[in-house]
């Protein structure tokens, strides 16, 4: 915990993180009291110099909400779109106290607090205006970061030829994992010739029980410093459809696979005092999904893990990330036995969410919509959750498998 607090306060100075403090007292204590428990006659708020009051100040004052809110994720994650409108919103504070202390408080009281309040935040507004560089700060590249070979299993399709593609971008030579041979072949030519890294081909079957393991075993000479658990697939139908030894593969892909790859690789990764390992989950291990319950259940098996090794792992140096994509463009669909689904988020778009978060976070799901998706059932009673989810995955399922 200790460790977490040090790493919370290391991302930004000192008085950057008095103003994330001073946000979160805004947006949990006293704006809620603003809104909610004082009285409308009693209720002004400042624009630019503008004393607004009674309901309409009570209105403005969402919108004041709204900015320490953003603020204080702003600050917290230190986004890129802070600057430069954190630096702006202070000065029109600067802006405002100056024109409340001379017009409105008017005379020697409204110079003598005036200036001082005044000067004040135009430091602060100058100080922000000045950080730009520490807002959205480029990260290391991932060899830099990691080492230099990463090993990315699922890459001859979606989501994982694109963590490959991503990986090469930043100089990381890769063993590819999956069972096409012909995909593989071709993507390492691609990153070969585009990228200057070295591949590597490793053709395994995860769904056989001792899939992972021979995998592990041609990797025998090879240093992996980033493990990419990626490969997985689902099984769209009602319980008692589906063919119980296909199910048995699915929980091998999707969870004992990446059980026996982090644990074969992660000692060498502690022996080097850094490492990174990526679970690709899902927002289904978010909500039981009926007729897709078996799916569902792997991914919040893949989260719990993920979310754990990155509690336990971070003081060892090795960065852990579970992403959480909702719908994305791949061949899942056709995998799963899917039918009628969006097309959804584009699979380069999952992996840049997974690499800004790397090293940050524990957990990300990729995309507002899926972030508001997941966290919905959150606010719903668990048995309408249930319904609600149903009625989702029923139109996805074939009608015979309903
Ligand atoms: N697409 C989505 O909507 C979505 C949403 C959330 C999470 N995800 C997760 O994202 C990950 C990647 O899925 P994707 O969308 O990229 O799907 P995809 O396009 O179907 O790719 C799946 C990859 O997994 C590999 N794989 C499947 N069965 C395997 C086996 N028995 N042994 C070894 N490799 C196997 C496939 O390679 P071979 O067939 O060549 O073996 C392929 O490379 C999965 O874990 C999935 O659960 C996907």
């Amino acid at each position: 915990m200790e460790s977490w607090w040090r790493d919370v306060l290391d991302r930004r100075p000192w008085w950057m993180n008095i103003l994330m403090f001073f946000c979160a007292f805004m947006t949990f204590v006293y704006m809620p009291y603003d809104l909610l428990i004082k009285p409308i006659a009693e209720d002004h708020e400042v624009w630019f110099g503008i004393i607004i009051r009674g309901g309409a100040a009570k209105f403005t004052a969402l919108l004041h909400w709204a900015v320490y809110g953003l603020g204080l994720y702003g600050f917290w994650r230190m986004r890129a779109w802070m600057w430069p409108w954190a630096a702006l919103y202070v000065a029109q504070v600067a802006f405002s106290m100056v024109v409340y202390y001379l017009v409105h408080v008017g005379g020697a009281p409204g110079w003598l607090f005036g200036i001082p309040v005044t000067m004040f935040f135009v430091l602060i507004a100058r100080a922000l205006w000045d950080s730009q560089d520490q807002f959205g700060k480029r990260r290391p590249l991932m060899r830099d970061r990691y080492g230099e070979w990463a090993l990315v299993t699922g890459a001859s399709a979606g989501i994982g030829t694109e963590f490959a593609r991503a990986l090469a971008r930043e100089g990381v030579s890769c063993v590819l994992s999956a069972r096409r041979k012909p995909r593989l072949t071709e993507l390492a030519k691609e990153l070969e010739d585009h990228y200057g890294v070295q591949t590597k081909i490793a053709v395994a079957d995860l769904s056989k029980p001792t899939g992972a393991e021979r995998l592990v075993e041609s990797l025998k000479d090879t240093e992996i410093s980033i493990l990419i658990n990626n490969a997985g697939l689902g099984y769209a139908g009602r319980f008692d459809k589906l063919d119980a030894a296909r199910m048995k593969q699915l929980i091998q892909v999707n969870c004992v696979a990446p059980v026996m790859l982090t644990s074969a690789l992660v000692q060498g990764m502690r022996e080097r005092g850094r490492g990174a390992i990526v679970f690709t989950s899902s927002i289904a291990g978010r909500q039981s999904l009926p007729l897709h319950g078996l799916y569902s259940a792997t991914k919040a098996f893949d989260s719990r893990l993920g979310e754990a090794l990155w509690c336990e792992l971070r003081e060892d140096g090795i960065d852990v990330l579970t992403v959480e994509p909702g719908p994305v463009d791949t061949e899942f669909v056709e995998v799963a036995g899917e039918i009628n689904r969006e097309r959804g988020e584009p699979p380069a778009d999952v992996v840049d969410t997974a690499f800004a978060a790397l090293g940050r976070q524990p957990t990300v799901i990729s995309g507002w919509k899926n972030y508001f998706l997941a966290n919905l059932s959150r606010f719903l009673p668990s048995t309408a959750a249930l319904f609600v989810a149903k009625s989702f995955v029923e139109k996805q399922t074939p009608a015979e498998l309903r």
